[in-house]
């Protein structure tokens, strides 16, 4: 089967499984297992958008996720999860140790993609982070249906 005929069947899968749910972590608890366990990467999951405790401003906590530990905390505009989040784009990164700042969970992630998802007033509320044990896994397939399937997680 082909990437994008993997992909599209992966649509479909997390379509009907967040048709009818609105609790956004049920949601995105099972999208992440719903991706890692079609396609197998090393690290699948979701940092969400909240206040620091105590304070106006805003940094990444981790979400839902499938793969080993990873950290807890990340600032806007560090790493490439969030970077993604200032520049509210999606960010593929080849190769991880090419990317200044680049926040190293696993000493064996190489690649990595990070898609933002958006609420549907147009905020980022969280980033969708994949990472992969070989170098240069993600391309415009993966992009384009990644972005799609974040999509389908605005409420
Ligand atoms: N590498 C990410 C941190 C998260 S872990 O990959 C799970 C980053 O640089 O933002």
């Amino acid at each position: 089967m082909s990437k994008a005929e993997t992909y599209e069947l992966l649509t479909e899968q997390i379509r009907a499984l967040t048709e009818g749910e609105s609790d956004i972590v049920a949601i995105m608890a099972n999208v992440a297992a719903a991706i890692h366990e079609t396609i197998g990467f090393w690290w699948t999951g979701f940092y969400r958008v909240k206040h620091k405790t105590g304070s106006d401003d805003k940094e990444l906590v981790l979400g839902p996720f499938q793969g080993p530990v990873a950290c807890m905390h990340i600032p806007f505009g560090r790493g490439v999860c969030g970077t993604a989040w200032e520049r509210r784009e999606t960010i593929i990164v080849p190769d991880v140790e090419q990317f200044p700042g680049h926040i190293a969970c696993s000493s064996l992630s190489r690649s990595e993609i990070v898609v933002p998802v958006f609420s549907s007033s147009g905020d980022v509320v969280a980033m969708l982070d994949i990472d992969s044990k070989e170098l240069n896994t993600f391309d415009d397939t993966d992009r384009q249906y990644l972005e799609s399937i974040c999509s389908l997680l605005a409420k």
